[in-house]
């Protein structure tokens, strides 16, 4: 390649590369600075492309803090997670995708059988994420825990009328309970838990049971669960533990009304405990900058990184050598199901086939 040509193709990176910046919306990425000293060392150092479903701003502060520790510029595509294993699958070995981020261990899963995600060796990794939250080939990694739980509406309901998931649909929670679609991907892993751990005999029976005792046709997301317990529809709710968290500090005042006449509840502590999920991400298949792909999941899974997620984002950490925030440990201490995270997408379509067999909408 001559000279000329290097210069012209480097340019034409540079300009796609900041392209791709100001295209995601990412405001980790400083006003692009044409041929200045900063841009130089921007460059050498090195990106991270990131696909991510995730919208939290904690993420956000924790790129750029990462931007911070290693020069290493993290650029940020955000889109819903199905749209984003589309588009890397579209793309194929032309994607600037390094990492794949998502929330929830049943699209992990999926995004490994359709080939998007590639095998990493990190000691690191190994160490900050227990084996049941990572893929068994390392093709992706938990990185955040959630635990689905029952709510309730203090005014009416003791911790003592709860006990599992099962018993919410015994006949003394007839028309009282809230739970969004079964087209949500938090619901099908859920589902998809109960077949692994019970069969799916009695998952059906467990979604059949729920859909009798529904307080309405499924509509809204978790936190509208949780605000129609306020409003008297119904008296229990099926919600993620950090969207509770999020609610209770919510700058709207409404939220935070709603939430504080909910109490937590962890069901199925006497028998296989409560339902988690995992956010994570892995490194794709086709990604140009493998390295700092895996220093960037490094870094997302040290006790540093945990401690904010926690913090600010109100979800669990993986990393087992950081404590879940003063909030989080004031609803206690909970056993969670024994299950590897990739059951969820291995069941996840016989769970929502029988979700329709039932008629949850
Ligand atoms: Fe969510």
């Amino acid at each position: 390649m001559n000279n000329r040509k290097f210069k012209f193709l480097s340019i034409l990176f540079t300009l796609a590369v900041m392209l791709l910046a100001a295209c995601s919306g990412n405001n980790n990425s400083a006003e692009p600075e044409t041929g200045t000293k900063a841009d130089e060392e921007t460059k050498d150092a090195g990106v991270v492309n990131l696909y991510t479903s995730r919208h939290y701003e904690t993420d956000d502060a924790l790129f750029e803090q990462f931007t911070e520790e290693t020069g290493i510029k993290v650029n940020v595509v955000k889109g819903e997670e199905d749209e984003l294993m589309e588009r890397l699958t579209r793309e194929g070995e032309a994607t600037e995708a390094d990492v794949f981020y998502t929330a929830d261990a049943g699209r992990l899963h999926w995004a490994k059988e359709k080939g998007l995600l590639q095998s990493i060796e990190s000691e690191t990794l190994e160490a900050n994420v227990p084996e049941n939250y990572r893929d068994i080939d390392n093709e992706w990694f938990g990185l955040t825990k959630r635990a689905r739980v029952i709510v309730y509406a203090k005014d009416r309901v003791t911790p003592e009328d709860l006990s599992t998931y099962e018993a919410l649909t015994e006949e003394q929670w007839k028309g009282k309970v809230l739970i969004r679609s079964s087209e949500n991907i938090y619901n099908q892993s859920l589902v998809a838990s109960f077949i692994s751990l019970n069969g799916a005999d009695a998952a059906k029976e467990w979604a059949q049971g729920i859909v009798n005792n529904m307080a309405r046709d499924p509509e809204g997301g978790d936190r509208d669960q949780a605000k129609a317990i306020a409003a008297g529809e119904g008296d229990v709710a099926v919600m993620n533990t950090y969207y509770f968290g999020q609610m209770l500090n919510s700058e709207d005042a409404e939220e935070v009304k709603v939430a504080e006449q909910l109490g937590v509840f962890f069901p199925n502590q006497e028998t296989n405990g409560t339902h988690v999920n995992v956010s994570g991400a892995g490194v794709t298949k086709h990604a140009k900058n493998k390295e700092n792909a895996i220093k960037f999941l490094e870094f997302l899974s040290s006790e540093e990184a945990q401690g904010q997620f926690s913090e600010a984002n109100y979800e669990y950490p993986v990393n087992p050598n950081v404590e879940p925030s003063e909030l989080l440990a004031s609803w206690g201490d909970f056993k969670a199901q024994d299950l590897n995270m990739s059951e969820l997408g291995k069941y996840n379509a016989d769970a929502l086939k029988l979700m329709n067999e039932v008629e949850w909408k």
